[in-house]
């Protein structure tokens, strides 16, 4: 009895040591060092796992015992071992590789282009091409009476001027090239091509579910528009926020307009909600 009453004691001793070595490092970590939030929880993680360590090497001894029972206590011993770790380990952030290569394209790219001159002069080159060849399609569009023209003469396979279908043709060609240098399909699927880990929707059919108006919301800002059925994907932020400042406005339509040609109702594609 007395045993027992002094490991209370220490107990108790104990886990007010441990609480105030947590606060301590939390002050350290967040206020004298900055580090990020994960490494601060981590820190009062130690104190904590610290604290348990120190309870053990002063809990009191328990008598010898053998056989079945000692098995027995040995796996309930790594059972729980094994579960605080991976309730643990899910309790921390989780990290997407393709995430974080965005981050870092993200800060290394400009660098990349401030520095290398040559490459700067062949991407503006480039954006000239780019945007002379949208307008021009621009005014062939317009000449043909926008958009719904556009729709019709996709839908016209057989006669009917080859003018309309080129300037379609090429508009989504354009779309799709961007498609391709986004990376899109790392996560979606088109066709039955891309996304192998299953990351992102499937999107055969989202020229019918979304307006193209919509789609470059969606592009610009992940945050406006969720897939059905994709609630933990985009409450992880799964669909990177990049795209605005990787693609001129240019871009983000040619590959809207891309996106716009995909109506085949046939292959599934989740709901868009608005957010
Ligand atoms: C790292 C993975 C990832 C990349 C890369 C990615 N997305 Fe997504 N995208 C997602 C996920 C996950 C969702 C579903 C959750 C959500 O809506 O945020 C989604 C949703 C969408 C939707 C809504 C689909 C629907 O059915 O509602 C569109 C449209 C879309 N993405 C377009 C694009 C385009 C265009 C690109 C390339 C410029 C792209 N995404 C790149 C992960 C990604």
């Amino acid at each position: 009895m007395a045993g027992e009453r002094s490991f209370i004691a220490i107990l108790i001793k104990r886990l007010l040591l441990g609480g105030f070595a947590a606060v301590v490092l939390l002050i350290l970590t967040r206020f004298v060092f900055h580090f990020p939030p994960v490494f601060q929880a981590m820190f009062v993680l130690y104190a904590g796992l610290g604290t348990v360590t120190f309870i053990l090497l002063d809990a009191p001894a328990v008598s010898p015992f053998g056989g079945v029972k000692a098995l027995v206590a040995l796996v309930v011993f790594y059972a729980v071992l094994a579960g605080t770790f991976i309730a643990g380990a899910n309790f921390l952030p989780q990290y997407d590789p393709m995430v974080e290569k965005g981050k870092i394209d993200k800060i290394v790219k400009p660098k990349l282009a401030a520095t290398d001159k040559g490459k700067m002069d062949a991407l503006l080159k480039r954006s000239v091409e780019l945007n002379a060849q949208s307008q021009a399609i621009m005014k062939r569009l317009e000449a043909l009476g926008g958009a719904d023209k556009l729709k019709a003469a996709e839908g016209d396979k057989g006669g009917g001027g080859d003018a309309p279908k080129a300037a379609a043709g090429d508009l989504i060609g354009l779309g799709k090239e961007q498609y391709d240098l986004q990376e899109c399909y790392n996560c979606h699927k088109i066709g039955g091509k891309g996304s192998v880990k299953k990351r992102g929707p499937t999107m055969d059919n989202i020229g019918n579910l979304m307006k193209p108006e919509e789609m470059k919301e969606k592009i610009t800002n992940p945050r406006s528009w969720m897939a059905e059925g994709f609630e933990k994907e985009y409450n992880k932020k799964q669909m990177p926020d990049k795209y605005k400042e990787l693609m001129t406005d240019q871009e983000i339509d040619v590959l809207v307009a891309y996106l716009a040609s995909l109506k085949d109702a046939s292959v599934e594609t989740p709901k868009p909600i608005k957010k």
